[in-house]
């Protein structure tokens, strides 16, 4: 069986001022119709024979906008709450042993990032089916994307040896957010990005992080023990969870481990991480520019405005970025939106 799990803890701060620690991106819509998380539940294959109900792992805060989004579609998932931010490692082990304890050892864990744009479901779910044969063979596998710049807020896979899975091969090497220079040269040398989707057995998973992460995995397992139901929510024992160490998946295990493979996605994707992915939505007006909401420019170009509050107006722009919410409004060059988590984490300290 195949158990989709869709990670929506993140905090999406490279999206400030629009998403917020009380309401992270991945619960917000951003100008589409559903949120990224109601994309991603519509992007599973619906429960049946061999697909059971989403697992949904996120924080505690975001409860009810996790039940209610989800009951929007229809659909009955499983959300299991954490008490504080621990970041992937620690909810993929939570997710694969909940998998492994009501599904069995065998089943197929689908982790999917709850804040990407994958616009053809179709593409992505043949891409699925071969990524699921190769994991049932005893992989991790990561869904990789032909990249297209040499992007520093991604993972990069050397791929290996070809698996007789069409566009499968075993991961030669893993490496996680290089600087720039190196992700200059993985460009070159044909690398892929790893785009945050996985799919493998739940034992594999749990062997792997008691053999790289074994403090996470008894944080998780303590926590998962001491866990309490109510109206419907598994919620993660709070000081068991606090103990455990926050780490990403990828530096915690896909860096490591031998058994990882990836599956080429054909499938056209966009990981909504900053505001740069954004304005790459369109849609472009003939000078460049790129407005949302309420906007208006006099001689600009290559300006990118999003408004979801004030009208905005600008003279004379040139590849710059501004961002207005009811109560905040950034401005930058438009290169520099890598740059918007330091910016909040300076907001922060200053509190
Ligand atoms: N439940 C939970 N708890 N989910 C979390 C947490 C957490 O503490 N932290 C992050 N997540 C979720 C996010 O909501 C997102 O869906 C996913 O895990 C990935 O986290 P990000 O923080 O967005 O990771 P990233 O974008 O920096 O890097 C990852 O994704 C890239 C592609 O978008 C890595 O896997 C990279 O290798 C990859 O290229
Ligand atoms: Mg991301």
């Amino acid at each position: 069986k195949i158990v989709p799990v869709i990670l929506a803890g993140g905090s999406g701060t490279r999206l400030w001022p629009i998403s917020r620690d009380s309401l992270p991106k991945q619960f917000l819509s951003l100008g589409g119709t559903r949120t990224f998380y109601q994309q991603t539940l519509l992007r599973v294959p619906a429960a049946g024979d061999s697909v059971t109900a989403p697992i949904v792992v996120t924080g505690e805060d975001f409860r009810f906008f996790a039940r209610r989004q989800a009951a929007e579609l229809g659909i009955d998932a499983t959300i299991v709450l954490e008490p504080a931010r621990r970041d992937s490692a620690a909810a993929i082990f939570t997710a694969a042993r909940i998998a492994a304890e009501r599904y069995g050892e065998d089943s197929l864990v689908l982790a999917l990032a709850a804040d990407h744009l994958v616009p053809d479901v179709e593409l992505f779910r043949d891409a699925l089916l071969a990524a699921a044969e190769v994991a049932a063979k005893g992989y991790i596998v990561t869904f990789g994307i032909k990249p297209t710049e040499p992007r520093t807020s991604y993972g990069y896979i050397r791929t290996g040896e070809a698996l007789g899975v069409a566009g499968a091969s075993r991961v030669d090497s893993f490496v996680e957010k290089p600087d720039a220079a190196t992700a200059e040269r993985y460009l070159a040398e044909g690398y892929l990005w790893n785009s945050g989707n996985f799919i493998f057995p739940a034992s594999l998973m749990l062997a792997e992080a008691e053999r790289f992460e074994p403090a996470i995995l008894e944080g998780v397992d303590a926590a998962i023990g001491a866990a309490k139901t109510d109206l419907g929510f598994i919620r993660l024992d709070k000081s068991a969870f606090l103990t455990i160490p926050a780490k990403s998946i990828d530096y915690a295990v896909l860096e490591r481990t031998k058994k990882a493979a990836v599956i080429e996605g054909r499938f056209a994707w966009s990981d909504i991480g900053s505001w740069d992915a954004v304005r790459e939505l369109g849609p472009v007006a003939e000078d460049g520019n790129v407005t949302h909401g309420p906007v208006s420019l006099l001689d600009s170009r290559n300006a990118f405005v999003h408004s979801e509050g004030p009208l905005v107006t600008g003279i004379g722009l040139d590849d710059i970025t501004i961002v207005a919410s009811d109560d905040a409004i950034l401005v930058m060059p438009s290169d520099r939106s890598q740059d918007v988590k330091n910016l909040v984490a300076g907001l922060k300290a200053e509190k």
